[in-house]
């Protein structure tokens, strides 16, 4: 590895990415490889508070193993590795506990959701503590910045605090303190109901789908009973926020004219959507289909990530031991 700043960043093997996945995270994580060092994983450890299928998450490291190659990750510029092959996080996760208030646990989002949906009596421990572990992903690389979408920003936040809490415990600069990185136009991608894009929602869109599903899930996406030759606003509509995002400025515009004209359906639009989409990912489609099958090179590219990354863990680990007082007086 280099001097250069590290970019760390994470994602949960609990199904396909989908297009919030690639936008908020994926795409630019994978472009910041030639600024910084770039370290990315596979988070089996957090998988693991609602996957409960040993085959199912196995597979799902190797798709997203196929992803990430897809999508042009360069595995000797990168280290791409399972979070679960540096065990040592979930060592640091304890020594990060022991100075987190359950306060602090208490305010995350995704807690927060669980019990507002009254399943207090169902969360597992795991969730509770889902943002040790994160923290502990984070910290453990010595990282400076983490590009993730909008809904990780309070995690990030909760990480510079779990840091400053143990640096101050045990009074010195042991661990480095940690920036969030979201790109503004796609911290939060809209799903096919308006919502946030979500795996947890069913709202959806997978770029790599062979086409016919791609279009299936796209002719999903909800909109107002507008009819056919009724003029439409083009800024409060899904399709049009997901288009954007891919088109040119002039496709864009050609299209909100189209809206605002009438004579143009909602049908249309998830069409030009579709095939836009269609044509963006069909070259990375190939490659993904191509790479996915080939575990030794998705296994090897993730032993050699976890190789390049294990001389900092145990720098840090080194570190945080001794700030501790664990093991032998050094
Ligand atoms: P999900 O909400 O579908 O379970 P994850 O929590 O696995 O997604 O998110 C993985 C990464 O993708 C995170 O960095 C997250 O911020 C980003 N991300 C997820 N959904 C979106 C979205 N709709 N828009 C932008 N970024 C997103
Ligand atoms: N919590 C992240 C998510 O749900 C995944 C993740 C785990 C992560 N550890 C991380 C992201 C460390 C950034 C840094 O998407």
């Amino acid at each position: 590895m280099t001097d250069r700043n590290r970019s760390l960043s994470g994602i949960k093997p609990t199904g396909e990415p989908h297009l919030g996945n690639y936008l908020g995270m994926i795409q630019p994580a994978i472009e910041l490889q030639t600024e910084y060092d770039a370290f990315y994983f596979v988070a089996d450890y957090h998988a693991l508070t609602s996957v409960n299928d040993p085959q199912k998450l196995r597979d799902s490291v190797y798709h997203l193993t196929a992803y990430f190659l897809a999508f042009g990750l360069d595995p000797e510029r990168a280290a791409f590795f399972r979070q679960s092959d540096i065990p040592e996080v979930t060592e640091l996760t304890w020594l990060l506990s022991c100075v987190t208030h359950m306060g602090l646990l208490e305010r995350a989002h995704a807690y927060k959701a669980a019990i507002d949906r009254g399943e207090e009596k169902d969360i597992n421990h795991g969730v509770f503590s889902y943002p040790v572990l994160m923290a502990s992903d984070i910290l453990i690389y010595d990282s400076d910045i983490v590009p993730v979408g909008a809904d990780q920003i309070q995690h990030v936040e909760m990480t510079r605090d779990m840091a400053q809490r143990f640096n101050r415990a045990f009074g010195g600069d042991f661990l480095k303190l940690p920036e969030h990185r979201v790109r503004g136009e796609v911290a939060t991608v809209l799903g096919t109901d308006g919502r946030k894009m979500s795996k947890s929602y069913g709202n959806v869109i997978e770029p790599l789908l062979p086409p016919k599903k791609l279009r299936k899930q796209i002719m999903k996406i909800e909109t107002d009973s507008a009819g056919l030759h009724d003029p439409k606003d083009p800024d409060s509509c899904t399709i049009v926020s997901l288009y954007k995002l891919f088109a040119t400025p002039e496709e864009v515009a050609t299209m909100k004219g189209r809206y605002r004209e009438g004579g143009y359906g909602y049908g249309h639009a998830k069409q030009a959507l579709f095939e836009k989409l269609d044509d963006t990912f069909h070259p990375y489609r190939q490659r993904y289909e191509e790479v996915l099958g080939d575990h030794d090179l998705l296994e090897s590219v993730l032993q050699e990530g976890a190789k390049k990354v294990r001389p900092i863990v145990d720098e840090v680990m080194d570190r945080v031991r001794s700030a501790a007082g664990l093991g032998r007086p050094g």
